[in-house]
């Protein structure tokens, strides 16, 4: 028997951290609402595309999969279960809401990263106006102060937004105008909102922002202050900026040991002169340098990176730079991309764009090396007892599934008892996304 008053949502999620977030506080705000996470969009009552904008083939898959959409929301009004509420949210909504609603008739709502909290009145405007299709008005008023002040733990680790927007202007980038001004939530409402992940289970927290050690106040002080609270044993933070890495948050990396040895720093490219026209006003030799004074505060930390190949004017010599650079700060990790072309950022309008079959070249000569460093980084984890934070049933069974600090997959044989607890694991092979290993046995023996 189903419940006749629930309704089935679906929310299907592209791009960054940060819409995972914002996907599961949607979940929140309707969940008082009757609504009821469903596997999949078939017959739900309510579908919410959450969009990202940030390259041209995500912001191409959200037309295509709206097209699916509107075939499911014909089919459900044909059957006679009522009706398919469409909504788009996140970047694409707030850059092209407009075009949205005018390419696919199908859409009823579109709703910018700022205004997520105005759903419930939205829908049920929507559906009180039979036929009324809305876009929320975009203000960026202070959208977690009206969200629910308690969340849904899905999990032992969990996201938690503290830092939203971009004054960084990077001339490539799109997030600067969907995701509005640099703005930091107050640590009081980030410390309500992580003890109310802990009293569910949480261990590790990831704080997010699109420049989250420009948080307000410092990002070491907050990881301070979440630290104390009693079941936060491990506090992660993504994206950084290189010119905001202060010397508080590489102390912190130091002597704070809930800090996990981990960074996500994007560098972009190697050649000063590609980085001056994107606009990041740093160089390669200043990341280099927050990069080996990271690693003089905290020796094993695993450093990640974003790059971009075929930015306007790049040349094999400029490239040949981005190599060099990724051979000195050695990577655990990274993402890699062809520069795409975004409408109204200063680059799409720069000379020397560059042939796709260069960049496919480049980015092929790119990950090669990337790959060698992150199965480098992996092999070298061979015959350490690392401490693993269990997540989850792994796929074969009595298999569990958790992370390194230097947040590899790690599988182990074990009971699903150990799911939340933090366990030694001695590795014993590696690949390139993954570790495994065997539990080791506590007390721990030593070889006599
Ligand atoms: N705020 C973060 C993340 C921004 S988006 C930061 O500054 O690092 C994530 C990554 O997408 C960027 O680091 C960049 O590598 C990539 N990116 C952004 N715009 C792009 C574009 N137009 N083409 C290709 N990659 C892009
Ligand atoms: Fe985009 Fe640059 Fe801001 Fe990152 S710092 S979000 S790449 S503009
Ligand atoms: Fe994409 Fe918006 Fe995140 S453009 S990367 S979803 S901030």
């Amino acid at each position: 028997m189903t419940e006749p008053t629930a309704k089935r949502l679906y929310i299907k999620t592209y791009g960054c951290q940060m819409n995972v977030y914002d996907s599961e506080r949607m979940a929140d705000v309707l969940r008082p609402l009757g609504y009821v996470m469903a596997d999949g969009p078939e017959g739900a009552d309510m579908v919410v595309l959450n969009t990202c904008h940030i390259r041209e083939r995500a912001a191409e898959k959200v037309y295509s999969e709206l097209g699916r959409l509107k075939e499911m929301k014909l089919a459900k009004a044909a059957s006679g279960d009522g009706v398919m509420t469409i909504a788009v949210a996140g970047c694409v909504a707030q850059a092209e809401g407009a075009e949205i609603m005018n390419r696919q008739p199908a859409v009823d709502l579109v709703v910018g990263p700022q205004a997520y909290h105005k759903l419930p009145e939205l829908i049920a405007r929507v559906s009180r106006a039979k036929g009324e299709r809305l876009a929320a008005d975009f203000a960026a008023d202070e959208k977690f102060d009206a969200l629910p002040t308690t969340r849904s733990a899905g999990g032992v680790s969990a996201f938690l937004t503290v830092q939203e927007g971009c004054d960084k202007f990077c001339t490539f980038c799109v997030v600067p105008y969907t995701r509005g001004a640099e703005w930091s939530r107050p640590p009081e409402a980030v410390e309500t909102e992580a003890r109310s992940l802990a009293d569910q289970g949480v261990r590790e927290l990831t704080l997010l922002g699109q420049n989250v050690n420009a948080y307000t106040g410092g990002l070491a002080n907050l990881a301070r202050r979440l630290a104390r609270i009693p079941g936060i044993d491990r506090i992660r933070y993504t994206t950084s900026h290189p010119r905001d890495m202060d010397e508080d948050l590489i102390a912190a990396h130091a002597d704070l040991p809930e800090l996990m040895p981990y960074l996500h720093l994007p560098v972009q490219s190697g050649s000063d002169r590609i980085l001056r026209a994107m606009n990041r006003d740093h160089s390669a030799v200043s990341y280099l340098g927050a990069v080996a004074r990271v690693r003089a505060a905290r020796p094993d930390i695993a450093l990640s990176g974003d790059f971009i190949v075929g930015f306007p004017g790049e040349t094999d010599a400029d490239f040949e730079q981005t190599l060099a650079l990724v051979r000195e700060a050695k990577y655990a990790a990274c993402f890699s991309f062809k520069y795409s072309r975004r409408p109204g950022t200063p680059a799409s309008a720069m000379p020397g764009q560059v042939d796709e079959a260069v960049k496919d070249a480049r980015l092929a000569r790119l990950n090669a090396l990337l790959d060698e460093q992150q199965r480098e980084f992996n092999a070298d984890m061979i015959g350490r007892t690392v401490p693993v934070l269990f997540e989850r049933a792994g796929r074969n069974p009595g298999q569990i599934l958790g992370r390194s600090p230097y947040l590899q997959a790690v599988h182990a044989a074990g009971p699903q008892t150990l799911i939340g607890k933090i366990v030694d694991v001695r590795i014993e092979a590696a690949a390139k996304m993954s570790l495994s290993g065997v539990l080791v046995p506590e007390p721990q023996l030593e070889p006599a």
